[in-house]
């Protein structure tokens, strides 16, 4: 099979698992170049001075004239002998390779271009999804006229791995993007359905009143005001290899419940479903490169919303585990329908454990917002976190399990509280509340994420976004290969 026919059955994959309205965008990036395929040029700060030194004099004018320093993210056209378009210059960060070309499909005159000069196969590969995440527009409600350039693929690319992640980033973005009335637990359970059919994994779901059967109380009770009924999403993949369960929050829309949210905080709520468009996303990343695990992902998925039979303030929940929680607030509910989540994970005693949460408002206060609070109770898997962070340019922060904050989620009459008795390190004791529900010796990560980005940059438009995704999928191969 050549690389090309691979690419299109990955592109119908795409098609079908996006449910996009335009050709998936991987079509930005081509196999052959064409006559017209214009050169681009990459050039550091430092290393502008010695590429003009290099060009004949019209080239070195006109680039001294454009007043281009070859700052990330700039660009300069060059001329032709005719006057014409000749080639791009570009400005790059070496470290940074990612973003640094990802405004090129949108700015550059509209045609087909192609790197010039030689790159190393980690660099080719993250200019590579820089740009297919330049071409990236949540196109479901709107249509848009302006078309992007595209690229020949750079020879030391690694496409494979490139279409899986501009694959699963563009997955978890359009999920987080579909507002409620069309993204609510039934859809999200269809969404995950369609990437469990793709890849050929199991899928199913306990539903509605066959929570409380099943012995998912606090899924139930969280959801169970909602028309949409809620329930639990279970996908299995994979036969041999280490068991790594993924666990997202799959909120479809956060009112606050009875202790609403204001206007302001409750308008981005459809984002709070964002966890679990992270470990869909994974998950496809994991599956389309075939990675040696038997994974797991596990998704409770509710509507936080207000009726007469709404769970309430001082109300005591059941959970799975056994643990009776009493509900201090009911804007706390993310937690709550996490809990029944990994008591199910820790059943199978995972080799790894992993969640993604948009858990709390504290996590953004603490470290702003694209800054992901990662909690894991096990120092090396944190540690390999942390370096895949910085190597994949997918930042995070390690923030901790402290154990004498227990005590602030301690009730008078349950087991626990849903929320702690202060003010302070809300991201510190949410997390510690989950932590009730991890069996000791599971190695466990918890993500409390944004999973939006407020404003718009190069690559990273205004809305839905991945975070630590990418840091964790490097790590989890480097996982397999120590297990
Ligand atoms: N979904 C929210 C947390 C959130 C808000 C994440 C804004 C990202 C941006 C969560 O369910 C919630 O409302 N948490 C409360 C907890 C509080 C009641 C203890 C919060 O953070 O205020
Ligand atoms: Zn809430
Ligand atoms: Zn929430």
């Amino acid at each position: 099979m050549s690389a090309t026919h691979e690419t299109d059955i990955l592109l119908a994959a795409i098609a079908v698992v996006e449910n996009r309205k335009s050709d998936p965008m991987t079509k930005y990036l081509t196999a052959r170049a064409t006559a017209e395929t214009r050169p681009i040029h990459l050039v550091t700060k430092d290393g502008l001075k010695g590429w003009l030194k290099k060009q004949p004099v019209a080239v070195r004018r006109w680039v001294e004239a454009s007043a281009f320093d070859a700052a990330a993210g700039r660009f300069t056209l060059l001329p032709d002998e005719k006057k014409g378009v000749g080639g791009v210059l570009a400005g790059i960060d070496d470290a940074d390779m990612l973003w640094s070309c990802a405004a090129l499909p949108a700015a550059l005159p509209f045609g087909r271009y192609a790197i010039e000069g030689e790159l190393s196969g980690e660099k080719a590969s993250a200019l590579a999804l820089g740009w297919l995440l330049g071409t990236y527009r949540f196109d479901r409600y709107k249509s848009f006229d302006k078309d992007f350039s595209s690229l020949v693929w750079p020879k030391e690319a690694d496409q494979q791995a490139v279409v899986a992640m501009a694959e699963g980033i563009c997955l978890t973005r359009d999920l987080i993007n579909t507002p409620a009335e069309d993204m609510g637990p039934a859809e999200l359970a269809e969404a995950a359905k369609t990437l469990a059919k793709t890849h050929k994994a199991r899928f199913k779901a306990v539903v509605g009143e066959d929570l409380l059967k099943k012995n998912y109380p606090s899924i139930h009770a969280v959801g169970r005001a909602a028309e949409k009924a809620p329930r639990l999403i279970d996908l299995k993949w994979g036969s041999k290899g280490p068991r790594i369960t993924l666990v997202g929050k799959g909120v479809c829309f956060d009112s606050g419940g009875l202790d609403l949210k204001s206007s302001g905080g409750m308008k981005m709520m459809k984002k709070d479903m964002g966890g679990s468009a992270q470990v869909l996303g994974l998950a496809s990343m994991i599956m389309a490169s075939r990675l040696p695990v038997r994974l797991r992902v596990l998704i409770p998925a509710v509507e936080n919303a207000v009726s007469g039979n709404a769970f309430r303030p001082l109300d005591v929940l059941d959970t799975r585990k056994g643990l009776t929680v009493e509900v201090g607030n009911t804007d706390a509910e993310g937690r709550l329908v996490l809990s029944d989540a990994l008591t199910e994970a820790c059943s199978e005693s995972p080799d790894l454990l992993i969640d993604f949460a948009t858990l709390t408002g504290a996590a953004r206060v603490a470290l702003g917002t694209d800054l992901p609070a990662m909690f894991c109770n096990d120092d090396a898997v944190a540690a390999m976190l942390l370096r895949h962070g910085e190597t994949e340019g997918d930042p995070l922060w390690r923030m901790p399990l402290h154990k004498p904050y227990r005590q602030q989620l301690e009730s008078k009459v349950a087991d626990l509280c849903n929320i702690s008795n202060g003010p302070y390190g809300g991201a510190i004791t949410a997390a510690l509340f989950l932590e009730h529900f991890v069996e000791g010796a599971t190695p466990w990560v918890h993500f409390d994420i944004m999973a939006w980005n407020l404003g718009s940059r190069p690559g990273r438009p205004e809305g839905g976004e991945s975070m630590g995704v990418r840091a964790t999928f490097g790590m989890i191969k480097e996982f397999i290969a120590k297990a």
